[in-house]
């Protein structure tokens, strides 16, 4: 078993750097996820820490051991791809056992361990087929096999579900996570699917165009973003945003914008008077208000849209140039065109700077 740590990693390609200054530490048991969008350097990272790519600067180690200038194959890891590319004219366990034949390993303990696997991974009923005879998601359990079967210290997943349809998505995701609770495999996981990465991952690495944008664990992160790139990625349906002004109102600030009103304690948030900010509230921390004649901490407006969403619906509107979406229990939507309006609870308030970005929500100890 194995932890790896990452300090100060870097990667150029001629004058472009793709990836900069990446330091992260991951314990080993761990189920870390890589979660960013498409070109953020998910990929380049995972590859340069496999092997399959040079690392610019900084170092890599795995198990306490350098690895930068060791090939892949002594690094102790097994990556898997989204596309699993299994050998079309060899059966699943001439597939499996491919790897471990051309490490010479003994014909009899090849059999043992592939065994081992196929009744891990629920492979025993297609050893002897080809991988055409397969669906999609059990070529994707051969290729997690053929993995497996090295005993790595670390797996090394790059997008493993992206070929898959969503319900087969699904049951992966969950084969995946029960793999993990049985072998305990270090394990990085890249996705660009923030679903996958909160059901996934003990703690999730959000990135942005090369740097780590938030480490923490998926419950952090949606409770807690560190910027408004992260509360904007992660949620479904996304958070809503709201440009206000802050003023000093006695013992509380007084948030404004588009005929919007917020009153904020000030024992929450670390803000300036006049200071630009971005207001983010969440789809499902918005409720019918109790009382729509009291304005503040309300959002009003006129249904334009209502999504059914089985026992929910989603309730949009605008509000100025700002599309506001409410998650509210399907029993109780509004019709369309009529006049709502939906409150939130200071706790459930998310302020950023509008110039950084950054969350001015202040430090708990
Ligand atoms: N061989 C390469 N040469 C030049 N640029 C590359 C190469 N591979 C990847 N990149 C660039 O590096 C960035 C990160 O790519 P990648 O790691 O594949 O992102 P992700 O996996 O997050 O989608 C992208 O901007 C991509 O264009
Ligand atoms: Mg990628």
């Amino acid at each position: 078993m194995a932890n790896i740590i990452c300090a100060h990693v870097d990667k150029a390609y001629g004058a472009v750097n793709v990836i900069r200054d990446f330091n992260l530490e991951i314990e080993d048991h761990e189920f870390v996820v890589f979660l960013g969008p498409s070109g953020c350097g998910k990929s380049t990272l995972l590859r340069m820490i496999a092997g399959l790519e040079e690392i610019s600067g900084g170092e890599v180690s795995i198990a306490g051991r350098t690895v930068n200038d060791l090939e892949p194959r002594d690094r102790g890891v097994a990556m898997v791809f989204q596309n699993y590319a299994l050998y079309p004219h060899m059966t699943i366990y001439d597939n499996i056992a491919f790897g471990l034949r051309r490490m010479k390993v003994e014909a009899s303990e090849i059999d043992r361990r592939i065994k081992t696997v196929a009744a891990t991974l629920g492979l025993e009923p297609y050893l002897a087929r080809k991988p055409t005879e397969l669906s999609g998601g059990q070529q994707q359990r051969v290729a997690i096999a053929r993995a497996m079967i090295k005993t790595p210290r670390v797996f090394l997943f790059d997008e493993p579900l992206s070929n898959l349809d969503a319900k087969l998505r699904n049951h992966m995701r969950v084969e995946i996570a029960r793999l993990h609770q049985s072998l305990k495999t270090t394990t990085i996981y890249v996705t660009h699917d923030q679903l996958e990465a909160m059901t996934l991952a003990d703690r999730i690495v959000l990135m942005k165009g090369g740097a780590i944008e938030q480490v923490g664990t998926p419950a952090e992160i949606y409770e807690r973003p560190r910027t408004l790139f992260v509360a904007g990625f992660i949620g479904t349906p996304n958070m809503n945003f709201l440009d206000v002004t802050a003023r000093s109102d006695g013992e509380t600030w007084l948030l404004e914008g588009d005929g919007q009103r917020f009153r904020v304690g000030r024992a929450r948030f670390a803000i300036e008077d006049g200071q630009a900010l971005t207001l983010g509230i969440r789809p499902s921390s918005l409720s019918v208000a109790a009382s729509p004649e009291d304005r503040e901490n309300t959002l009003c407006g006129l249904a334009d849209l209502i999504e059914f969403h089985g026992d929910n619906a989603l309730v949009s509107f605008r509000v100025g140039d700002r599309e506001i979406g409410a998650l509210v229990p399907a029993t109780g939507q509004p019709a369309r065109g009529a006049a709502v309006a939906f409150s939130a609870s200071e706790d459930n308030l998310h302020l950023f700077d509008r110039t950084t970005g950054l969350s001015v929500l202040r430090h708990r100890s």
